[in-house]
């Protein structure tokens, strides 16, 4: 199968992954999404927001890490367009959940003080109109926490990339994955902006003091961005 061009492949491709989506991340991972995950969870924790929105929840993880830590004080909302990865999600416990898509959030304007995205953002096929979308649901003075697959800063670069490429896909076809599927996903890494240009990207689409942290030498970052009082 050819990769996914639109929002309506990229649905498709998800709800195929569904529901060996945790058992490969983990072992793909060999288990560092934790971390990334609690990393992101501990710097939402500093700010304690009220209502907090997860989009592209997939099948939970991070929202249950969220609320586990204790992390928001009020709502926490799961949103994403896949209906068979927020089944997961629902059979994990999480409650919830809504179907949205980040290109056209169901909510109203200033629902939340924080928007939380772990490895969805990537994936979204018109990323201004998700910014856009994203910063009318943000209260003023709420914050976007963006988690991505980003670009390697140290010695171990080339090893990442040739394992990105070369190697995750056969690993997860030995696991019952579709080879096209993970080789989708070693592609939307290559081509997604490094930290610098996803600043930027930020940048344009009205959010301001931005910040970033490398977590796993670069492989992944976290952005961190204001919403400011407009
Ligand atoms: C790689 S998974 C990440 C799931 C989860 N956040 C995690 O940390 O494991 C990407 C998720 O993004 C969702 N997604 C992609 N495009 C989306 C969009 N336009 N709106 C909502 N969800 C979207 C997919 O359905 C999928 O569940």
């Amino acid at each position: 199968m050819k990769h996914p061009k639109t929002a309506q492949q990229v649905k498709t491709l998800f709800s195929r992954v569904a529901k060996r989506y945790d058992f490969l991340n983990h072992l793909l991972s060999g288990g560092v999404d934790y971390y990334w995950r609690g990393f992101l969870t501990q710097r939402v924790k500093e700010q304690f927001p009220r209502d907090l929105l997860d989009l592209a929840t997939g099948s939970g993880d991070l929202l249950i890490s969220l609320r586990k830590r204790k992390a928001y004080q009020g709502i926490g909302v799961g949103g994403d367009f896949c209906f068979p990865m927020l089944t997961v999600a629902q059979q994990k416990g999480v409650r919830e959940l809504s179907t949205a898509d980040a290109m056209h959030l169901p909510f109203h304007d200033h629902s939340f003080d924080a928007v939380t995205i772990s490895f969805g953002y990537r994936n979204v096929v018109d990323r201004p109109m998700a910014l856009k979308e994203i910063l009318r649901v943000l209260r003023p003075g709420g914050f976007l926490y963006l988690l991505e697959f980003s670009h390697p800063v140290v010695w171990w670069k080339k090893i990442y990339w040739k394992y990105l490429v070369e190697i995750l896909p056969v690993m997860a076809q030995l696991w019952g994955a579709e080879v096209s599927d993970y080789d989708y996903l070693a592609e939307t890494i290559r081509r997604f902006p490094n930290q610098k240009q996803l600043v930027q990207e930020l940048k344009q689409s009205g959010f301001d003091a931005i910040c970033y942290w490398n977590l796993t030498g670069g492989i992944v970052a976290l952005h961190m961005a204001h919403k400011g009082s407009t």
